[in-house]
């Protein structure tokens, strides 16, 4: 009931009278009131004008299921939202709750996390309040070897709904993190449960810096991660808009992909990779390759063409 009432009190920046919401929502005007007024003790502010009705003067930024579902324009991703406060990693809690058979399109949301996890067993800084720490659930019928292809199209999705949701341009860098103007705004950790020759679950974990201000940033992270308020003068962003935005994205390219394969995803993601078509330096665990970033395989491999014109594949790597 709340989420349709955010929804309907969203959808305009004008009143709306009680007695229309009353009628959409099949509610008595008693609890359309009592609604309301809860409303308010969440941190909502709504004027209220006889014979005009409510509007809608500010929303809290919370990234709670109610929240998102008020602003989410999709068919099933985040249709069941799993909402914390404070856990160990959105990941851990995914992966517990596709174990237990929880349905394609569950996404776990947290406002915190104490163990959150990067690539290759980095720490992944998720300050309370400040950003977007989730997970979707995923389960298309593909085998094993063509994971890889979805974390190409979240990175995809993640950079679209960005640019959507705020008007700023987002690139690619290989392998997938969202960056505005070279710094980092976001990062995919994409994550798998299979047998050998079937995908059972696919956990895209997506953290993304909406609100954080310098203060909130580790000193070490400062010259190359930002923010999307950093960006904006430093003015926030309803987090609950920007999942949204995303999940919208996500579905549309998830639906893409089943039906049509990955080249147009591929396609999409060279578009907007700031690494291709650059001369960069790739520093695997081995060793240091130097060459021009070319493109990417199927399966989201790296070709980076060598001064000796030879093309190394490069699986897993630190890009400069
Ligand atoms: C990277 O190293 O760039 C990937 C970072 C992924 C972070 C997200 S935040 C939500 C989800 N939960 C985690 O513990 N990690 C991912």
């Amino acid at each position: 009931m709340r989420d349709r009432l955010l929804q309907l009190l969203t959808a305009t920046d004008s009143f709306v009278s009680g007695q229309e919401i009353s009628t959409k929502l099949g509610i008595s005007r008693t609890a359309v009131w009592k609604h309301i007024e809860e409303l308010r003790k969440n941190g909502y502010e709504l004027e209220a004008v006889p014979r005009k009705g409510y509007r809608l003067t500010h929303a809290p930024d919370l990234a709670s299921a109610d929240e998102i579902k008020a602003s989410l324009h999709t068919e099933h991703f985040g249709s069941s939202i799993v909402y914390k406060k404070k856990v160990t990693s959105t990941q851990e809690v995914a992966h517990e709750l596709a174990r237990n058979e929880a349905e394609e399109g569950t996404v776990v949301v947290a406002e915190t996390q104490y163990k959150g996890k990067g690539r290759m067993n980095r720490e992944w800084h998720s300050p309370s309040g400040t950003g977007l720490w989730f997970s979707l659930i995923v389960r298309p019928d593909i085998i094993p070897q063509k994971a890889p292809q979805l974390t190409l199209m979240t990175a995809v999705a993640v950079t679209e709904g960005v640019m959507e949701a705020t008007g700023i341009q987002a690139q690619i860098k290989w392998p997938n993190d969202i960056l505005i103007d070279g710094k980092k705004i976001a990062g995919i950790l994409t994550e798998m449960q299979s047998e050998p020759d079937r995908v059972q679950a696919i956990i895209i974990g997506i953290g993304l810096n909406i609100n954080q201000q310098v203060e909130h940033f580790p000193e070490e992270l400062l010259p190359k991660a930002t923010s999307l308020a950093l960006e904006n003068d430093g003015v926030t962003y309803q987090r609950a808009v920007v999942i949204s935005a995303i999940l919208k994205r996500l579905e549309q390219w998830y639906l893409h992909y089943l039906q049509h394969g990955f080249k147009e995803v591929r396609e999409r993601w060279e578009s907007l990779a700031v690494t291709i078509g650059r001369q960069i330096k790739a520093t695997t665990m081995k060793e240091t390759v130097s060459g021009v970033a070319e493109g990417i395989t199927e399966d989201g491999v790296l070709l980076l063409k060598k001064q000796d014109g030879t093309i190394e594949y490069i699986y897993s790597a630190d890009i400069d």
